[in-house]
């Protein structure tokens, strides 16, 4: 038997070759055999990972060399027999062999509590100078419920009870790679704190060293991913697949210089068995320590050939090839399986929003008439709350209600009062387009199961057949696709389940004020089966009639995603439409939805943070004070955030049952929306910097900033107005002699002396000649670097 040596075996060697020839993307594992002090897996449950008896399925977890991303771990050559397996991070300091100059770091992990949500942990660089940088760690827990979460390992439950049950909430070991900002070689890595509540567990965790800088000098090239994609573009006539390619320059980035970056019109494409390059991918800049990934479009790709990468210069000289890329075709039938429907992926339209749009979503339905719900809770869940303890006479909801309307009012007396009176359509989206918005999600039917749209024989239900009698979503869209083609369309469908699901409502709720009875269900048809005749018919509804881009679904359950994912996609291509679901639909998300909440370092894969206006509700909540609703630097400092960080940002608003967004909220979107008129540039269509989303170290004299990139800019964004006439960034950025830093405001500014400090790479940037610019500005100060190109 082989000894268990986990970590990571050892990559391609880093070659080193003439200057701009592709090599390798190299590897190297850290040994954590030393380290290991857990017992993640076993065959029968024996094993306990989480301290509190609960445990991996040994049978489902690969053994062995395991690749993720191009990254190879070593994980045991067999799990359980109690051998430790994993390290619990506890501040050990895991060494490096030598001090290395280091690209870029990977870890295989996992957090053990026990609950959904992303939790942080700083680690620590350290390097040679006893300096050292932190390095904060973003873990999930290792099964999560309601929302699905997507590992590089996933397993279908756990063990819990020491093996005599299971939790069948899908468990999974994630896998997450970041840049290391090479100004100096890393000598060992510390591990976080303990953190009995959620302990870190690693399972892997390699680095892939920097180049040294030859001589004469050149940028370091290399693929780091080839990816093809479920994404396409047209080109002419051609339904064009586009392949992802990322390419690195491995050169420490203190190796900064114009002879070691790309900074030319260069040009990558993609060959193989059958495949044509129709569009190729264009990087400008690539500087030492930096990746950049670009969309090569393509077709004649054919499952299961192998494709090879190009890069070409600006005078179409080849600087070399890297082949041995598995591709796969687009798929065009999406079948109802879920090896097959997790490859689909949010759509350009989607990224390109997503890398910094302010989208709205909108609640409103039945809720929006009470409009009320105790401080920290969300209004929308008026019915909820109220029939959540009928015998608890202290349920502020019960009490603000018996106080309000009395005891003869059943949550579906409201319906009547649903009157949309003063709504106008295009008034709303006049309000999202001038709000920056790129694209929308309508509440259709909220847990109330009263639905916006004609719900046909399925349930009557509905705004269309009581209360109003129209057909909300059908107005919605029909006056978006007119007056509005450029802001994307998307429904929101959570799950009524007729059934319920742990305490979650199903049935008929009990007269709060009168336990014996059983409220009305108004609108009610009669259904067999809840999921065939209420859930996915509504869903292709929504799909097929209303044509959706997007199925926000919530709380998954109960679900038959499958059946309606495979019809949503393959209905969608072939009308030509790229259409997306998000991660609470039971299975197969496309994105990850953080709720009130965002992340704090760099997701490679789709995410959007979503959250209310108002602090604590996503439906109207006249208990709200318009002061505590998100104001324009709120909403622009989390725009910024995210978007640099590679999210999308969902920001709600609630309308009033007039249908009235209300002028406290529609004030501060309309805030956003100017900033976005002249700083723009900086949120849409960017992509986020790989080299870090913000600077992490700011000393005294420099400001904090965010940045974010494109294939011919650079942005740093500050929260505040810099002072004493000078924006001063801690860390070496990708620029080069030439360039022309703009500050973004409502007039064109001129270009701004800068100056980067060899030794440390501390950006300086004289910002006087745009002084009363940066004065009139709010909430955001956007920064824009033009790339001076090489001819
Ligand atoms: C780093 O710290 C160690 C222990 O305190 C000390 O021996 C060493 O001289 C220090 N190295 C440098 C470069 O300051
Ligand atoms: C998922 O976890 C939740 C929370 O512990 C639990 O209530 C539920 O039963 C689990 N689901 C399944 C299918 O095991
Ligand atoms: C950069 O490259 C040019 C052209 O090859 C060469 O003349 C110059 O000396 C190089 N500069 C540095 C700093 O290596
Ligand atoms: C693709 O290339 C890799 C590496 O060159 C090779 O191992 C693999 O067998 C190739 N696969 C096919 C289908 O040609
Ligand atoms: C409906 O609106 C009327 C008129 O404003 C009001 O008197 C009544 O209390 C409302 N009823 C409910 C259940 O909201
Ligand atoms: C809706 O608002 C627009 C813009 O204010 C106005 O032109 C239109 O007449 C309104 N429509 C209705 C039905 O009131
Ligand atoms: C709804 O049911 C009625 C009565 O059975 C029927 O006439 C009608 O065609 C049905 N509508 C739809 C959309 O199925
Ligand atoms: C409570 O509801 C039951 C069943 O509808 C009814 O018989 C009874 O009179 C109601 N009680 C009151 C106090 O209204
Ligand atoms: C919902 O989706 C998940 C994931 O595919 C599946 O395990 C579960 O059984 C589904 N629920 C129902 C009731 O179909
Ligand atoms: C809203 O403002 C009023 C008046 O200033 C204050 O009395 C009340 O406590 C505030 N409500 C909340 C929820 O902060
Ligand atoms: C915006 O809201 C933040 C957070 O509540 C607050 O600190 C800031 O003072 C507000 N800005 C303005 C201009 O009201």
């Amino acid at each position: 038997m082989l000894p268990l040596l986990l970590g990571v075996l050892a990559g391609a060697s880093a070659t080193f070759a003439a200057a701009a020839t592709l090599q390798p993307f190299p590897f190297t594992g850290i040994v954590l055999d030393p380290f290991l002090n857990n017992n993640a897996a076993s065959p029968d449950g024996s094993a306990n990972f989480d301290d509190h008896g609960g445990s991996y399925d040994s049978r489902f977890l690969p053994t062995g060399p395991f690749t993720y991303d191009g990254i190879t771990y070593n994980l045991p050559s067999s799990w359980g027999s109690g051998k430790n397996d994993n390290v619990i991070a506890m501040t050990q300091v895991i060494p490096l062999d030598k001090p290395t100059f280091i690209h870029e770091i990977h870890f295989l992990f996992v957090t053990d509590s026990n609950g959904d949500g992303v939790f942080s942990s700083d680690s620590t660089l350290n390097f040679p100078d006893n300096t050292s940088e932190v390095l904060q760690l973003q873990a999930r827990n290792w099964w999560s419920w309601p929302i699905i979460n997507l590992g590089a390992i996933q397993t279908p439950y756990n063990f819990i009870n020491n093996g005599a049950d299971k939790n069948w909430n899908g468990t999974h070991i994630y896998q997450w790679s970041t840049s290391v900002t090479s100004e100096k070689q890393l000598e060992s890595l510390t591990l976080p704190d303990l953190n009995p509540d959620r302990r870190l567990h690693f399972f892997g965790i390699a680095y892939s060293p920097a180049s040294n800088p030859s001589n004469p000098s050149g940028p370091a090239l290399a693929i780091r991913r080839t990816r093809f994609t479920n994404r396409w573009e047209n080109v002419g006539d051609t339904r064009a697949q586009v392949v992802e390619v990322t390419i690195a320059n491995l050169l420490p980035s203190n190796a900064l210089s114009a002879n070691n970056s790309l900074n030319a019109k260069h040009t990558i494409e993609i060959s193989g068995s059958g495949i044509k390059t129709l569009t190729p991918g264009i990087v400008n800049r690539l500087v030492p320590g930096d990746q950049v990934r670009v969309d090569v479009l393509v077709s004649g790709v054919q499952d299961g050939t192998n494709a090879s990468v190009e890069v070409k210069d600006q005078n179409g000289q080849s600087l070399g090839v890297s082949d041995g890329w598995a591709a796969s075709a687009l798929i065009q039938n999406w079948t109802p399986d879920t090896n097959v429907l997790t490859k689909h992926e949010t759509p350009t339209w989607w990224n390109n929003a997503k890398y910094g749009i302010l989208q709205d979503s909108i609640h409103w339905g039945v809720y929006s008439v009470p409009a009320w719900s105790p401080p920290n809770s969300y209004a929308e869940w008026y019915n909820w709350w109220l029939h959540e303890d009928p015998h608890d006479t202290d349920n502020p909801t019960f009490k603000h209600h018996l106080e309000t309307y009395g005891e003869n009012v059943v949550y579906d007396d409201f319906i009547a009062n649903f009157t949309a009176a003063k709504w106008n359509a295009s008034e709303w989206l006049d309000l999202f387009d001038r709000a920056g918005a790129k694209y929308f999600v309508l509440v259709t039917k909220h847990h109330d199961g009263y639905t916006l749209f004609d719900s046909g024989n399925s349930t009557h239900r509905s705004s269309v057949y009581t209360g109003p009698k129209r057909d909300f979503v059908a107005e919605l869209f029909e006056t978006a696709a007119r007056e509005k083609p450029h802001i994307h369309r998307g429904t929101f469908s959570p799950d009524y389940a007729k059934y319920g699901f742990s305490s979650w409502p199903g049935g008929l709720a009990h007269n709060v004020f009168n336990i014996s009875e059983l409220e009305p269900y108004t609108g009610e048809l009669d259904i067999s089966d809840y999921l065939t005749d209420i859930q996915l018919p509504h869903m292709l509804q929504l799909a097929n009639q209303y044509e959706t881009e997007i199925m926000w679904c919530d709380i998954g359950g109960p679900n038959k995603t499958l059946d309606f994912a495979a019809q949503f996609y393959t209905e969608a291509f072939a009308k030509g439409r790229q259409v997306t679901i998000n991660n609470r639909c039971g299975a197969v998300p496309d994105y990850s939805t953080p709720e009130y909440t965002s992340f704090n370092a760099i997701q490679a894969t789709s995410w959007e943070s979503n959250a209310g206006m108002d602090p604590f509700s996503y439906g109207f909540n006249s208990a709200t004070n318009a002061s505590q609703y998100k104001n324009g630097t709120t909403l622009v400092r989390t725009l910024v955030d995210i978007v640099s960080k590679g999210g999308n940002f969902l920001i709600d608003v609630g309308p009033t049952a007039e249908g009235e967004i209300i002028a406290p909220m529609a004030n501060n979107l309309l805030d956003t929306g100017g900033w976005l008129q002249h700083s723009g540039g900086c949120i849409y269509d960017t992509h986020y910097w790989f080299q870090g989303s913000q600077d992490t170290d700011v000393v005294p004299g420099a400001n904090a900033a965010r940045f974010t990139t494109t294939p011919d800019t650079f942005c740093i964004v500050v929260f505040d107005p810099p002072s004493d006439g000078q924006l001063v960034v801690n860390k070496r950025l990708p620029l080069l002699p030439g360039d022309e830093i703009r500050f973004l405001s409502t007039t064109p500014g001129n270009p701004l002396p800068w100056t980067m400090d060899a030794s440390t790479g501390k950006v300086t940037v004289d910002v006087t000649g745009s002084a009363s610019a940066i004065r009139q500005v709010q909430f955001g100060w956007a920064f824009q670097v033009n790339f001076e190109l090489d001819a």
